[in-house]
């Protein structure tokens, strides 16, 4: 499974980059704001500090519009996914992006019948949000088992599942259970997946147990 870090934050994704198991980033439009930061500046700071896929969302919601915005995000760095809305016209550029190998990322998944149509459409990646299903009391990862069933009955398809709007490791753990290709973490989850309490206690004990020894491995 691949991590992707979700945040436009440059200091967490630095922070995050140099445990070695960040794959990626995803941004959206309220991220940017909540940088407070111009998006151009910011992608390209985080396209240099992550090698792998960085998505930065269009705002035009037609298809002439989010063709113009995605010409000028592709433009930032080579790894630059450029993020699309799944709604007709979305899904329009998305084809069209698609034909001209331009990565993408058709955010807003909430049925598996959209994230059908995002695959005929040759997304490189398609963002179920599942916290915000639970949020309304549906079920996220029935969301994500539906979607990696679809997918895997057509072999040409080449979308892979990114699972988003992470709320907790368990949503990490039942995807991954699940086939999901990438989940997209806040930095606080991603933090989370290292946390036991076993596991705190019991290197304790190997350190007092240790300190007892006297020795040191030099
Ligand atoms: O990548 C999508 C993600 O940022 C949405 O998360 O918590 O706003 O549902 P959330």
């Amino acid at each position: 499974m691949k991590f992707f870090v979700d945040t436009a934050d440059t200091a967490e994704i630095k922070a995050l980059a140099a445990s070695g198991l960040v794959d990626g980033v995803t941004t959206n439009p309220s991220l940017i704001a909540k940088s407070g930061r111009n998006i151009l500046e910011v992608v390209a700071e985080i396209c240099a500090i992550v090698p792998g896929p960085v998505s930065a969302e269009v705002a035009a919601t037609e298809y002439e519009g989010m063709m113009r915005e995605a010409a000028v995000l592709r433009k930032i760095a080579s790894n630059v996914c450029v993020k699309l809305p799944l709604t007709p016209d979305g899904l329009r550029a998305c084809k069209t992006l698609n034909g001209e190998g331009v990565m993408t990322n058709v955010t807003l998944c909430f049925s598996a019948a959209q994230a059908l149509l995002a695959a005929k459409a040759g997304a490189t990646f398609i963002s179920p949000f599942v916290g915000r299903l639970d949020d309304i009391g549906q079920d996220g990862m029935e969301l994500i088992a539906d979607i990696v069933t679809i997918y895997d009955n057509y072999p040409n398809f080449e979308t892979e599942v990114l699972v988003a709007s992470v709320r907790h490791p368990i949503h990490i753990v039942e995807a991954a259970k699940l086939g999901a290709h990438v989940a997209t973490l806040p930095p606080n989850v991603l933090r989370m997946l290292y946390a036991h309490p076993l596991t705190d206690k019991g290197l304790a004990g190997f350190l007092k147990d240790w300190a007892a020894t006297g020795q040191s491995i030099a």
